[in-house]
């Protein structure tokens, strides 16, 4: 996910200027993975605690969607781990790709095993 936004004015950013009017792309999954709000960023962590990430957004136009999306989320899996209690990855962890698509963090297959 990526938010397009264009420079009102020049704009100094640690050593770097953003001039007036320059598109500036601020991509949300990276946010997602910093190092320094995230302990080890880039290992998937169903417990994380502290979990500050911005999947849906943050502020004025935070996701209006993000409780149906949580509940969907909830029960879909649920009804999944109910139906496949065995449920289990088919590869080990370090096969499993990412995809590198800018501004999307996703796995490019994620094998499991049915029984
Ligand atoms: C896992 C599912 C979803 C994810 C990860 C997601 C993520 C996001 C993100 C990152 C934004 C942008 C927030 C920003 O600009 O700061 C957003 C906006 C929005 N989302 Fe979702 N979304 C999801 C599902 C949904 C669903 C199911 C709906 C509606 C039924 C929805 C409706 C909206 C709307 C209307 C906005 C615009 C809010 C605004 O600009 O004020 N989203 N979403």
């Amino acid at each position: 996910m990526t938010e397009l936004a264009y420079a009102r004015e020049d704009i100094m950013l640690h050593d770097i200027t953003i001039p007036k009017g320059a598109v500036v792309i601020a991509c949300i999954s990276s946010a997602n993975h910093d190092p320094e709000i995230f302990e080890n960023p880039d290992v998937f962590d169903i417990e994380r605690s502290p979990n500050k990430h911005l999947g849906f957004g943050s502020g004025i136009h935070a996701c209006l969607g993000a409780p149906l999306a949580r509940m969907e989320a909830k029960i879909a899996l649920t009804n999944l781990l109910k139906r496949n209690p065995n449920l289990r990855l088919a590869v080990d962890p370090s096969e499993i790709e990412v995809e590198t698509t800018p501004g999307i963090h996703s796995y490019k297959c994620l094998p499991v095993v049915l029984e």
